[in-house]
């Protein structure tokens, strides 16, 4: 029995979706511990692609238990389109197949139009959220009024819930934001709306994960976002609001840490970030723009073009580090071919001084200047390639370095958005 674990190793969208539903035919169950439907995570099967925001990525093979864990924000409206999407691309989405935790904290509207209105505001600092109501609903959660998935199947706590909450809510939309204020009846009618349909699925996953574990079943945990975005270890402000990293496995799902075998870093030959924040190995505009376009660098959730940059070994290590990672699974790798040169961070300089530590407050990170090592590009076409044998010489001095840098191996290199196109190393 194991429980490994997926987490992005960048600032999100390192391929994670592609990774974990490759992966997720040796394992019995896959994990949402964290995070709701800011992510976006991509699957291509042949010339269908799926991007799934709450439904963990194992959905796509059959005998396989998804669930959805406490430390999520379920977003109920957004999970149901989800599931009728999947369907009509003919799964099947039982009990047997999806469960939900009854203690995941719920999504309102409120919560994404307080997300909206925060940014929109004009002396606050933007953090280009995906305005899916996180931050908010995470809020909520942590000052001990937010609702629970259990809670809309009780009109009288659901009602009470919602009274204390937009007693709140109001106050703020009208005075802070000049937004109208909502009334409860309009939320109750929101949360209710899909209850008859999601109630099979709602269970306590504490004892469901445990039982599997004890039964000797193999678990993968799909991490969202990724490490840079941790609300603790990344460039705070400019985050998320929940634990990507390792540490919210444990409190995200409640299993033991003495069930985790192989805690994999997803992370891009290169680097991107969507939204606002300092990102020290960012390109200029024009080899910007011709990765963008190459790797189809375009958000998945929101559709914002992303920031793109050259592979930061120093932010690299410091997920390496942080997450106790066993392994690393570059991707995108294929999307670097035809480049003259390709540039890696190596150190920073800060005030003067060589550093190789990550400073991850935002106006530390910004001061940090980046220093490169340049190696030498590849025209070969990877997408095609079959085994890691063959990569031209250039691909594999590039991740041996990596390697080296982080004291990490790599044990997977993918050339492509599809299934097959994965090498084991
Ligand atoms: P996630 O959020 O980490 O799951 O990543 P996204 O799905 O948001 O973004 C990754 C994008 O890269 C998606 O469009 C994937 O289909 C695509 N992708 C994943 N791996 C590879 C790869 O090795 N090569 C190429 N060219 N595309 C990839
Ligand atoms: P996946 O799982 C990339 C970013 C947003 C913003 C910051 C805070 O697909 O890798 P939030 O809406 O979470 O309050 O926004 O985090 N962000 C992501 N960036 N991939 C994601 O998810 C992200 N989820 C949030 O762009 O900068
Ligand atoms: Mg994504």
């Amino acid at each position: 029995m194991a429980a490994d674990i997926i987490i992005g190793a960048q600032w999100g969208d390192e391929g994670k979706g592609k990774i974990v539903d490759t992966l997720s035919e040796k394992y019995d169950a896959v994990v949402r511990y964290q995070g709701g439907a800011n992510a976006g995570h991509t699957v291509v099967i042949g010339d269908k692609k799926f991007v799934l925001h709450l439904l963990p990525t194992g959905i796509f093979h059959k005998n396989k238990i998804n669930i959805i864990a406490n430390g999520v924000v379920v977003d109920i409206d957004e999970l149901v389109k989800e599931i009728d999407l999947i369907e009509k691309a003919g799964i099947r989405i039982t009990p047997s197949n999806l469960m939900i935790s009854e203690n995941a904290s719920v999504v309102a509207k409120y919560h994404k139009i307080l997300d909206t209105a925060k940014e929109g505001r004009k002396n606050d600092k933007k953090i280009g959220t995906t305005g899916r109501g996180i931050g908010p609903t995470y809020v909520d959660k942590y000052a001990r009024i937010g609702i629970k998935v259990k809670d809309i199947f009780d009109d009288k706590v659901l009602i009470e819930k919602i009274k204390e909450n937009l007693y709140e809510k109001n106050f703020i939309l009208k005075n802070l934001y000049g937004e109208k204020e909502i009334n409860e009846e309009e939320i109750f009618n929101e949360l209710i709306k899909h209850r008859k349909r999601i109630k099979p699925f709602v269970k306590n996953t504490i004892y469901e994960l445990n039982n599997l574990l004890l039964k000797g079943k193999n678990i993968l945990f799909e991490g969202a976002q990724g490490a840079l975005l941790d609300i603790d270890f990344g460039t705070y402000p400019y985050v998320t609001s929940s634990n990507p990293t390792v540490g919210g496995v444990l409190t995200g799902s409640g299993i033991s840490f003495k069930y985790i075998k192989k805690v994999y870093g997803i992370c891009k030959a290169y680097q991107t970030r969507v939204g606002n924040g300092p990102f020290p190995s960012e390109m200029e505009s024009g080899i910007a723009e011709e990765i963008r376009q190459k790797g189809g660098e375009f958000g998945a959730t929101t559709g914002r073009p992303r920031r793109c940059g050259w592979l930061d070994l120093v932010s690299l290590k410091y997920s390496c580090i942080l997450n106790g990672l066993t392994d690393l699974i570059i991707t995108k790798i294929d999307v670097l071919s035809g480049l003259d040169k390709i540039k890696v961070v190596t150190d920073y300089n800060y005030n003067g001084e060589k550093i190789k530590k990550f400073l991850a407050d935002a106006n530390e990170l910004a001061k940090c200047k980046p220093v490169f090592k340049i190696f030498p590009g590849w025209n070969k076409d990877l997408s095609s390639v079959k085994k890691y044998a063959d990569m031209p010489v250039y691909v594999k001095k590039y991740i041996e370095f990596i390697e080296k840098y982080t004291g990490v191996k790599v044990s997977y290199v993918s050339v492509g958005p599809e299934r097959r196109q994965i090498l084991k190393k």
